[in-house]
């Protein structure tokens, strides 16, 4: 009925090799700049003509705006549509460790799993396949953004194999080319090889952009190469900046202020400071005068114990990421969850601790979903990316608002925020271009999913072996974590009656 109702509206304005997508009659959260804030429409509709929404409108209340001919109907009748969402730190390329470090500590990440630990352990191959996976597993779940910190930089081959998955997958990846001191490929080949694929900029017309990841700006940065890592970022004006950033014990400082004292917080570009453990007070500060962003990692953040003492005081320069998805959930929903969960705990108690009891909630879902959407857009300073209105991007995810976990919902963000699994996606579009529909990944590459699915698992199976015959890390008693802060072991917990944490022999079975 809605869509014979608009059909008297379907001329042609000239859109010759335009594509259009209509969404019509579901319930759109849209974004209002004007107050900030998000507008539910009832019985909405989402014109995409290319890669933009060009309309947002209720019923038939379309205005003078034109529907081009021959645009895709979709009916959206009982189902929501959100933007999708954005993941501000991320190492796609260890998608195939999944499950290996289930039970983990950031000690042992650095000794068996990192970036320094997996150089040479991948091949270009190994990284092509292992980014693309995860990138899909990404969008099968409603993200459609991700700021990469792509420290697969080990060679220029595995290098460019992590781009190049990045732009195969028609995903919106800010990727950044990470500069390390790893075994055969020094800084200054990556500064040298950096120019080269900057220059050559095959990523041009997709929708991957180049960023920088560095993780040395602070204690004691080498300055000649803050100064040639920094020359680049603006000679070729990459779209993001990001960097490590765990003070306190941790010492693995890159802090706000370890920038600013480089005299570069206050670039045009965004930099995004992942996890920002232990930020200060003056950090905190700095992060607002210059409107540079933190990305908090809520479940990475409580796996590996690197935390986020601060991180609650700071949400308006915040946004979420997923970071090592090999070890845990590789979306945004999950991440949003958890972290809104936390931070009631956390306000609760504080209140509790004066044993007197809360009055109020502390944050709201609403919150929740800004910082897994807009405040993404936020951090990467794109107004146009994490929200639906007219002019923004078409990254859009339908949920079904029918499923199981939804029926009966009044409220579309809370139903997403506090009631959807990532199974009640059904519909992802990047850039107006369909990735996944009727819950089935859209996947143009030779063999589909399924080809991928192939030559991703062949791939896993053979790191994961090469990985597991890796000597266990166990920590030296006595010793200390390289900031030089000694290593204590952690109470653990008892499950069972006795010993034991109720591992039998075949939970990994690498062969
Ligand atoms: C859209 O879907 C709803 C629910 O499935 C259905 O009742 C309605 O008739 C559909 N509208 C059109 C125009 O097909
Ligand atoms: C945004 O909100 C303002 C103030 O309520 C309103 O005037 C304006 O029409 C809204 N914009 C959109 C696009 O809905
Ligand atoms: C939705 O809007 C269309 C177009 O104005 C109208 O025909 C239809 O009755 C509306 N549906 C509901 C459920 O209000
Ligand atoms: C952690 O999990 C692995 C299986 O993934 C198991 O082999 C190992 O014993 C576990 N370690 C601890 C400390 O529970
Ligand atoms: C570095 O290159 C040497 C010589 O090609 C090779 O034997 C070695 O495995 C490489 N190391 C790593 C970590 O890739
Ligand atoms: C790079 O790493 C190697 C080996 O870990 C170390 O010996 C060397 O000092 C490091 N170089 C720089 C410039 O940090
Ligand atoms: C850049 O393009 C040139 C010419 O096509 C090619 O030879 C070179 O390999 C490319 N370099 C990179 C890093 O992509
Ligand atoms: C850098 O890129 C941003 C985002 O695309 C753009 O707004 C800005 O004008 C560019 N700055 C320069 C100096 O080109
Ligand atoms: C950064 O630049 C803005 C705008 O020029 C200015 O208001 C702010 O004080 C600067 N912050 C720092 C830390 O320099
Ligand atoms: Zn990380």
């Amino acid at each position: 009925m809605l869509l014979n109702a608009l059909l008297p509206l379907l001329v042609s304005v000239g859109y010759a090799t335009a594509s259009s997508i209509l969404f019509s009659g579901g319930t759109v959260i849209a974004f209002n700049y004007t107050t900030e804030s998000l507008d539910v429409i009832r019985n909405g509709s989402v014109l995409v003509v290319d890669d933009r929404i060009t309309s947002v409108f209720r019923g038939d209340e379309l205005g003078g705006q034109m529907i081009p001919e021959g645009t895709e109907q979709v009916n959206i009748t009982n189902k929501i549509i959100a933007p999708g969402m954005i993941d501000t730190h991320k190492h796609g390329w260890q998608t195939g460790f999944k499950t290996l470090a289930s039970n983990t500590s950031l000690v042992e990440y650095f000794n068996r799993y990192g970036e320094f630990p997996a150089d040479g352990l991948l091949n270009a191959d190994d990284v092509y396949i292992g980014q693309l996976a995860g990138i899909y597993e990404a969008l099968n779940s409603g993200v459609t953004t991700i700021l990469d910190h792509a420290h697969h930089s080990w060679d220029p081959a595995t290098t460019e194999a992590g781009l190049q998955a990045s732009i195969d997958s028609g995903s919106r990846i800010f990727w950044g080319y990470t500069f390390h001191n790893v075994t055969n490929f020094t800084i200054d080949e990556q500064l040298v090889h950096f120019r080269e694929l900057a220059t050559n900029a095959s990523y041009g017309g997709t929708p991957t952009e180049l960023a920088i990841a560095f993780d040395s700006f602070g204690p004691n940065p080498n300055l000649r190469q803050v100064d040639a890592i920094v020359g680049l970022a603006t000679e070729f004006n990459v779209s993001a900046i990001t960097t490590h950033s765990l003070q306190g014990p941790w010492g693995y400082e890159n802090s706000p202020e370890d920038l600013h004292a480089l005299n570069i917080l206050n670039l045009s570009i965004p930099i995004i400071f992942s996890h920002a453990s232990f930020l200060t007070a003056a950090g905190a500060t700095l992060l607002q005068s210059t409107n540079q962003f933190v990305s908090i990692t809520p479940e990475s953040e409580m796996h590996y114990g690197h935390t986020h003492p601060h991180s609650h005081l700071i949400q308006s320069q915040a946004a979420l990421g997923v970071d090592t998805h090999f070890t845990f959930s590789g979306d945004i929903l999950t991440q949003a969850r958890l972290w809104l969960q936390a931070v009631r705990k956390i306000l609760y108690i504080q209140v509790l601790d004066r044993w007197h009891v809360p009055a109020n909630n502390p944050m709201s879902a609403c919150q929740a979903f800004l910082l897994a959407t807009r405040n993404g857009g936020l951090a990467l300073r794109r107004n146009d990316l994490g929200v639906i209105a007219e002019g923004a991007k078409a990254d859009l995810v339908v949920w079904d608002g029918e499923a199981p976990s939804l029926l009966g919902w009044v409220d579309p963000v809370a139903a997403i925020i506090l009631h959807a699994s990532v199974g009640d996606v059904r519909h992802v579009v990047v850039d107006g271009k369909w990735k996944k529909r009727d819950f089935e990944l859209v996947v143009e590459s030779e063999g589909g999913y399924e080809g991928v699915k192939e030559r991703f698992l062949a791939s896993a199976r053979g790191l994961q072996r090469k990985l597991w015959e890796k000597p266990v890390f166990a920590a030296a008693e006595g010793g200390s974590f390289p900031s030089g802060y000694a290593f204590e072991d952690a109470v653990t917990v008892d499950i069972l009656r006795g010993d034991g944490d109720g591992y039998g022999s075949t939970f990994v079975e690498v062969g």
